[in-house]
């Protein structure tokens, strides 16, 4: 077992966050229920223990409460937020009740550095989200930094190496947060930073074992990267008793289907079964223009082949998943809501209930920059791994109003040449997402002596970090000149190429 740092969770949505900090200081930790008996990490020889914030008040009815013997282990801890209240509340201090919160960014005087703020400079910008304060120091306690609003804003007891911050550290906004981490880990708590992704990989593997016994699992293959990672981790874990499934929904891109049987099938020999249904979407796409309709139809057929290709494959127990840590962005404000922020993972339609399957996510806990190291750590090629993102519904959104076989077959080249020269110039790591958009608009152009009358291709080329904002990408005009005429030389049927130079907001990334 590798030296482990517990955080014990209070409830805090930036619990994983905190986790996600320590896995930067390559320190491994575990996340534990608040009320984990002291004995039990005793046992677990715990090197050091983070409590973590929380919603409450620690005079709240239903406050939870940690095991007060853990103050007796002889570990170092840390308090942050609600857990420099416990301490307070735990190790005779005195902690005030206050019904408003106190939101936003404060200025942290450091006053004494010692081992917490080792290193760094005496005033840093932090992130405050609390509610009660720490009005008393416990006994052995010193203030070793302020805030305007909180002479107790970090507090040490050197002799017991009890750690408390009212503030985030973990999260992005507080200035040097990941060294106050850091420094606790591997200062205070003395562990060595040695926990690295083929480790996290080792233990995913021993878990995903110990959870699936003989048992089968399904997983639902997108090509995408968290379901690529998914399948990779779950098939070095269990190889044949993982079956994938691939819809082919008609909506792929040129080459999309040929690519993920050969990377699966061939390369990493994984049962994959590729489900053709093409023709049903399109059947039922038939004549549907209207986008949020399109993207129904395309939904509920999804989950119908998907499960109809499951029931098809036989008796499994489990449902592999390439779920994430939902994506807490930091730029996040803690003082809102963030669940609203939060992009909720969807199981296909309650389909694991349907089928009486038990979900597996072996990504749950990573965010999307180390699932991006796992894939690289477990071979998968780079094109995967960085891949960008693509979504659901597919070319169905990229077709302007109603689908048809020949819309989808211009887009497809004309997506397969952009996709091309942003690989070969280099700009297709660069940018969120680059493609192409159909436009059933005919205009009138020129070619040779003929008179021509074709459609349009827009070009849709974004930068952005987290989708939630983009602009679009400055592509030098010679990358662009070669795109547009390569496009409309060998892509039959389109006769002009415009450059989409819209924001979001207020223009989304997609155009439907
Ligand atoms: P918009 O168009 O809303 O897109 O600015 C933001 C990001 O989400 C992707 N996107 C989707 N992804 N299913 C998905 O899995 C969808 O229905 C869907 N719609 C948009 C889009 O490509 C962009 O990255």
């Amino acid at each position: 077992m590798p030296q482990t740092i517990a955080v014990l969770d209070f409830g805090s949505q930036l619990t994983q966050v905190i986790a996600r900090r320590i896995r930067e200081c390559q320190v491994y930790s575990k996340i534990y229920h608040y009320s984990t008996p002291a004995a039990k990490l005793r046992e677990d020889n715990v090197a050091g223990i983070i409590l973590s914030g929380g919603p409450q008040s620690v005079y709240a009815k239903k406050a939870p409460h940690p095991d007060p013997a853990i103050f007796t282990l002889g570990v170092p801890v840390l308090g942050i937020c609600y857990g420099v209240q416990l301490m307070g509340h735990f190790l005779e201090g005195e902690v005030e009740h206050s019904k408003a919160r106190e939101y936003g960014h404060g200025v942290l005087t450091i006053q004494k550095p010692g081992r917490l703020f080792a290193g760094l400079p005496k005033k840093l910008r932090v992130w405050n989200s609390h509610g009660d304060k720490l009005t008393k120091l416990p006994p052995g306690f010193r203030a070793i930094g302020t805030t305007e609003n909180s002479p107790f804003a970090a507090i040490e007891d050197a002799k017991r190496n009890f750690y408390g911050i009212q503030f985030h550290p973990e999260v992005f906004h507080t200035e040097r947060g990941g060294d106050m981490i850091r420094n606790f880990l591997l200062g205070i708590c003395a562990v060595k930073a040695e926990w690295t992704t083929r480790d996290f990989i080792t233990q995913a593997v021993e878990k995903i074992r110990a959870q699936v016994g003989n048992g089968r699992v399904l997983l639902g293959l997108s090509g995408g990267v968290d379901s690529s990672v998914a399948a990779a981790l779950l098939h070095k874990a269990i190889g044949k008793q993982l079956t994938c499934v691939f819809v082919d929904n008609g909506l792929l891109r040129k080459g999309e289907r040929k690519a993920v049987e050969k990377l699966y099938g061939d390369h990493f020999h994984i049962d994959l079964r590729v489900a053709d249904a093409g023709k049903l979407f399109l059947r039922r796409l038939k004549g549907v223009s209207e986008p949020e309709q399109k993207r129904k139809i395309i939904g509920r057929t999804f989950v119908e082949v998907f499960e109809k290709s499951l029931k098809s494959i036989g008796r499994a127990e489990f449902l592999g998943q390439g779920t994430l840590y939902p994506d807490v962005i930091e730029s996040v404000s803690i003082g809102g809501n963030p669940a609203a922020l939060i992009k909720t993972h969807h199981n296909v339609g309650g389909l694991p209930e349907r089928m009486k399957l038990k979900l597996i996510e072996p990504l749950r806990e990573l965010f999307k920059d180390e699932v991006r190291r796992v894939g690289e750590a477990l071979g998968l090629p780079q094109e995967v791994v960085w891949r960008q993102p693509f979504p659901g519904p597919g070319l169905g959104v990229r077709v302007m109003g109603d689908i048809t076989p020949d819309k989808l077959e211009i887009l497809r080249n004309a997506d397969a040449v952009l996709q091309e020269e942003m690989m070969s110039s280099g700009f297709y790591y660069k940018v969120w997402q680059s493609f192409c958009v159909f436009l059933p608009v005919k205009t009138v152009g020129v070619f040779g002596d003929e008179r021509t009358y074709d459609y349009v291709i827009a070009l849709r080329v974004v930068e952005s970090t987290d989708a939630m904002t983009a602009d679009w990408a400055k592509l030098p005009h010679d990358l662009l000149q070669k795109i547009s005429s390569r496009i409309t030389n060998e892509v039959r049927g389109v006769g002009r190429v415009v450059f989409d130079i819209s924001s979001k907001p207020p223009a989304t990334i997609e155009w439907e």
